[in-house]
């Protein structure tokens, strides 16, 4: 078996994750592919314009293009040329027929089984790393190996990097999981991948962090975490709420309650409810699952985590609504953040998408700002394009004469704009609303601003 490694897919899973494991493992070839041209052009560009933002990742990237990794077009070249397969291709909810809006559109993986059957002549390891419901790869395997030999032995790899601190949690994970058969091909395949996360000369990944688990409870267990993230930041909105109601204040709350060890600090910020493509894709496969194996309550019972999430964004512009007197018709709102958190330019699922469009509906005059998503945000809101609709680099240009800003992502410049310049260019009464609870609302509320915040 020879060492070289190839991803297909060369996504917000594929890229970084390929990248750091070409970082430590120099003595293996690591070859990323795609079927989108501009992408991988994008990753191969001279100027390292990469196609997505990750902190760190350009400087990893140029430390190993071209020596160990490589990005290109030529799948079935690499498929041919390797023994490992790692598959990262993307799995959107389903948009159409059976489980339209739950289940996971497995038509790019599909396709990506069937071509590699096609191609591949000697043995393979197909390692899955998208996100994929429980029990696919069993279809994987069947797919593959029907009319074969068990040439191909599927793994699951469930990737756990949150974006934004993708290198970081890449080099320094929490935990690797490796799922795979109980059968002798199927545990010297987990072997096969367990080194190469140990790196070179186990460099890397400490082999106590490396679980392995049978393919089915990887694969649910990729779901049943986020899930579970999921379900603590729905919580806590939902506690929002009660906090703006009763005068509790929900950082307060939270401190407390994160300082029970049992509960612990992380993931317990209120805000505009999540974003991002894990999940709400996730949950919504978690609820899919349930249903098909008849646990009607366990299926409603993660549906209501997804419905607290989009009624958290409904009932801000609701408080944006009553702050500015019930009618937002020709006002101008100042949209600070579109991608679904900081440090990242990802805006699949982002909470500022239906925000602005909700707020659209009611006539004002929208500028929206973002240091690194502004052309996603363009993309995605290109079918509600209009004069009333602007996208400004500039924050104090966003601003600029707006009845209210509206922070809808952490960005950690935001509180260190000048805001007392910001203030004497809106319009008057200025209103902040700070979804995030990142700016500092007792100095805001001195330069004059009224100040809105979640759960307070
Ligand atoms: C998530 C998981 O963390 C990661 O392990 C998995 O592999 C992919 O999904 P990601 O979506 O990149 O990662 O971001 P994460 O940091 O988990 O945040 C998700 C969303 O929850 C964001 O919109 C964030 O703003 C929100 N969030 C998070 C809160 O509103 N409050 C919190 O306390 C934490
Ligand atoms: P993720 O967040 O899961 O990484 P992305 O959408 O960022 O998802 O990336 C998935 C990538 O997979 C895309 O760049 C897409 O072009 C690629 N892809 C989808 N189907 C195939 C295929 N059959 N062969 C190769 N690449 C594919």
């Amino acid at each position: 078996m020879n060492k070289n490694i190839v991803c297909i897919g060369a996504g917000y899973i594929g890229g970084p994750t390929m990248a750091v494991v070409a970082k430590m493992n120099p003595d293996r070839k690591v070859v990323v592919v795609d079927i989108n041209k501009s992408r991988i052009a994008a990753w191969n560009s001279k100027n390292f314009a990469l196609p997505i933002y990750e902190p760190g990742l350009v400087d990893i990237v140029k430390e190993v293009r071209g020596k160990n990794l490589f990005f290109s077009t030529d799948i079935d070249k690499a498929i041919r040329e390797c023994d490992i397969i790692f598959v990262g291709v993307n799995t959107p909810t389903k948009m159409f027929g059976r489980g339209k809006g739950r289940a996971s559109d497995l038509q790019y993986w599909e396709a990506t089984a069937r071509n590699i059957k096609k191609i591949a002549k000697t043995p393979k390891i197909v390692v899955e790393k998208s996100t994929l419901p429980v029990r696919t790869a069993a279809a994987m395997e069947a797919i593959l190996n029907s009319e074969d030999d068990g040439k191909f032995t599927v793994l699951s790899n469930p990737e756990f990097l949150a974006e934004g601190t993708a290198i970081k949690d890449l080099l320094n994970p929490d935990r690797v999981l490796i799922g795979g058969p109980q059968t002798p091909a199927g545990l010297a395949a987990v072997r096969a991948v367990v080194d190469i996360y140990r790196g070179q000369q186990g460099a890397w990944v400490p082999e106590k962090k490396i679980l392995t688990t049978n393919v089915w409870s990887a694969e649910l267990t990729k779901l049943a975490a986020n899930a579970m993230l999921a379900q603590r930041v729905s919580s806590i909105n939902a506690l929002a709420g009660l906090c703006e109601a009763t005068g509790a204040d929900i950082e307060e709350v939270a401190r407390v309650m994160g300082a029970d060890h049992r509960i612990g600090p992380k993931f317990l910020k209120a805000g505009p409810g999540f974003g991002g493509s894990c999940f709400k894709k996730d949950v919504l496969n978690l609820v899919y699952l349930c249903e098909s194996f008849g646990l009607h309550t366990a299926a409603e019972y993660w549906s209501q985590v997804i419905k607290m999430n989009d009624h958290q964004q409904e009932r801000i512009v609701s408080r944006l609504f009553k702050a500015m007197f019930n009618t937002l018709a020709n006002k101008k709102i100042a949209v600070f953040g579109f991608a679904f958190k900081a440090n990242t330019g990802d805006t699949r699922e982002t909470p500022a998408d239906t925000v602005v469009r909700l707020l659209n509906e009611e006539h004002v005059r929208l500028a929206i700002t973002d240091p690194k998503a502004l052309d996603n945000a363009k993309k995605d809101l290109a079918d509600i394009a209009s004069d009333a609709l602007a996208f400004v680099s500039d924050p104090y240009k966003a601003a600029k004469d707006a009845d209210a800003v509206l922070v809808m992502t952490d960005w950690a410049e935001y509180p260190t704009l000048d805001w007392a310049k910001i203030y004497k260019s809106m319009r008057k009464p200025a209103l902040v609303f700070d979804t995030r609870n990142c700016l500092d609302a007792v100095a805001l509320r001195k330069l004059g601003f009224k100040v809105l915040n979640v759960g307070k």
